[in-house]
């Protein structure tokens, strides 16, 4: 898996991508992360990245000649038979919302090429003729599409074979089976006055594989009810969330 970023500021993307298990997964050779700077494909002596908008209003527009050399450059940098179904991935607030669904639709592309917008926004020329995809990460608006493409990274290489230790925590992550996560808890089992969950220490397994899936059923009913209307739930799940006032397509 490639990722190539093009971004006004490649200097923040050490700090994060350099380390963890992202970084790990460099240095093992599994993914490979390369950050170009926009600026370099500028021809002024200012190395002028951004203009006025035509039709007037605040904010500078990333001009549309750097970002199609730079992505020019990144496309032709892959080997020949991965051009095609390399994704060049606009982010943007006005993209679509990440998801696990996308992160694992995007992981099964042998390369992602990343733009971070920046100022009021990119040329529309670049995501008319050379974005497959735009992507936001959320209903909030950030300065620039350099975190979001980090977090887009990470979600997409953490699927990638290898990158994470076991193949079960990342079929068994929250979210990705439709439910939040059950609590997690490891020693000392007593701490100050609190207790692990006796359930949890008793090594009886059926009993202990219905206590999580009961936490996960009702953290996610109390945070974030939107996800069981599409869970795989089974008549004992629904049994249960109706216990706690929970009625498919109620909305509670
Ligand atoms: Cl991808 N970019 C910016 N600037 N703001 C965002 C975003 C992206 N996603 C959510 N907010």
């Amino acid at each position: 898996m490639r990722f190539h970023v093009l971004t006004l500021f490649p200097e923040v993307f050490p700090a994060i991508i350099g380390h963890s298990i992202v970084g790990q997964a460099c240095e093992r050779g599994l993914i490979s992360v390369t950050v170009t700077n926009i600026r370099d494909y500028t021809h002024d002596a200012h190395g002028t990245a951004d203009d006025y908008q035509f039709g007037g209003g605040p904010g500078m527009v990333m001009k549309a000649e750097p970002v199609f050399e730079a992505v020019e450059d990144a496309v032709s940098s892959l080997p020949a038979d991965e051009r095609a179904a390399a994704e060049v991935v606009l982010l943007t607030p006005q993209g679509r919302l990440l998801d696990q669904k996308m992160a694992e639709y995007l992981a099964k592309a042998p390369a992602l090429v990343l733009i971070c917008g920046h100022y009021a926004g990119v040329d529309d020329r670049v995501r008319q003729n050379l974005v497959t995809r735009e992507v936001s990460i959320g209903d909030y608006v950030l300065t620039g599409g350099e975190l979001p493409a980090m977090i887009l990274i990470d979600s997409v290489a953490r699927l990638a074979p290898g990158v994470v230790g076991s193949p079960e925590s990342v079929a068994e992550d929250s979210i990705t089976c439709g439910l939040l996560q059950h609590p997690l808890f490891t020693r000392p089992a007593k701490f100050r006055h609190m207790e692990v969950p006796e359930v949890l220490r008793s090594g009886h397994h059926a009993e202990i594989l219905r206590w999580r899936r009961r936490e996960s059923l009702s953290r996610t009913f109390q945070q974030r009810v939107d996800l069981l209307e599409t869970a795989d739930l089974t008549q004992e799940d629904l049994e249960f969330l109706a216990s706690l006032g929970y009625y498919r397509g109620s909305r509670a």
